[in-house]
């Protein structure tokens, strides 16, 4: 069974890959959190999580979820974690999560995609990005096959960096950066409600026709990145910064 959780797209997208080359299930952990019960699975065949790397960790909301989530059957579970360029030592932080779980860790791979941060960065162009989405489709079948034939990811070397971000940094960043307060729609908004409707943490209203946000986010750039007339911003550290969302609804 493939799980993902995506905020712009790039972890649907290699999540259905995997989904569809292993002839396997595709589920959205997006919905799970948006339904906001807890759940069980059962699955003969190895878990795969695909999700986003936020701050060189898997994302807390997914960390959360698959705590609270109940997986019956096939125990062994791997993570891709798709990123802008690295996951630092997030393999650790998975590993002692399946320990919790009593979950069989298979690794954990990164797919270098395209960085999605338009609140705090700019994004690679169309043409960079089809680039690396290419490479990204091709890097996404070799880890497939490892799936398939049931071996374990190989294990990346860690350096003493890799630690400082993945722990202290990946603290740091989410005490500093990970709120919402930044977050406001100009008079280009249409008041579609899409915003809305794509927040995986149902963390936006439409309210008088603009969008408001609610104080629980994790910085997925669904709002953002995808508001069709880029009315968003994040406060000026998104001024001017290109937008980036290949989710499919
Ligand atoms: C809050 C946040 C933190 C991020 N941190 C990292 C990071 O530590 N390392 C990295 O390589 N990319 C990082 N990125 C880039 C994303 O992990 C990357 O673009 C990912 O493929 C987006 O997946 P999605 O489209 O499925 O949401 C970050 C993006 C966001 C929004
Ligand atoms: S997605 Fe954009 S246009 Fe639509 S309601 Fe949200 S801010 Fe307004
Ligand atoms: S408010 Fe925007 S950035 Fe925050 S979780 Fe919702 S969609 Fe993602």
């Amino acid at each position: 069974m493939v799980f993902y959780f995506s905020g712009t797209g790039n972890s649907r997208r290699a999540a259905k890959q995997i989904a569809e080359l292993l002839g396997d299930e595709l589920v959205p952990i997006n919905a799970c959190l948006k339904k906001g019960k807890k759940e069980a699975f059962r699955s003969e065949r190895p878990l795969v999580i695909v999700a986003p790397t936020y701050s060189w960790q898997m994302p807390k909301v997914v960390e959360r979820w698959i705590r609270e989530t109940t997986f019956e059957a096939n125990q062994s579970i791997y993570f891709v974690l798709t990123c802008g360029g690295s996951v630092g030592d997030a393999a650790a932080y998975a590993k002692k999560l399946c320990v919790e779980k009593g979950l069989r860790f298979m690794g954990l791979a990164l797919v270098a995609m395209p960085n999605n941060y338009v609140a705090l960065s700019n994004t690679p162009d169309a043409a960079e990005c089809a680039s690396i989405l290419e490479k990204a489709a091709e890097r996404t079948v070799e880890l497939t096959a490892l799936i398939q034939r049931g071996e374990p990811f190989p294990d990346a070397a860690v350096s003493l960096m890799d630690r400082l971000y993945s722990g202290p940094v990946n603290g740091l960043f989410y005490a500093l950066f990970v709120h919402d307060k930044g977050f406001a729609a100009s008079e280009a908004c249409t008041s579609c409600g899409k915003c809305a409707q794509r927040c995986p943490l149902n963390n936006i209203s439409i309210t008088d026709g603009k969008p408001v946000w609610h104080g629980n986010c994790t910085h997925c750039m669904a709002c953002i990145g995808g508001c069709p007339v880029e009315a968003i911003e994040y406060k000026s550290a998104s001024k001017g910064n290109r937008r980036y969302y290949i989710m499919e609804d």
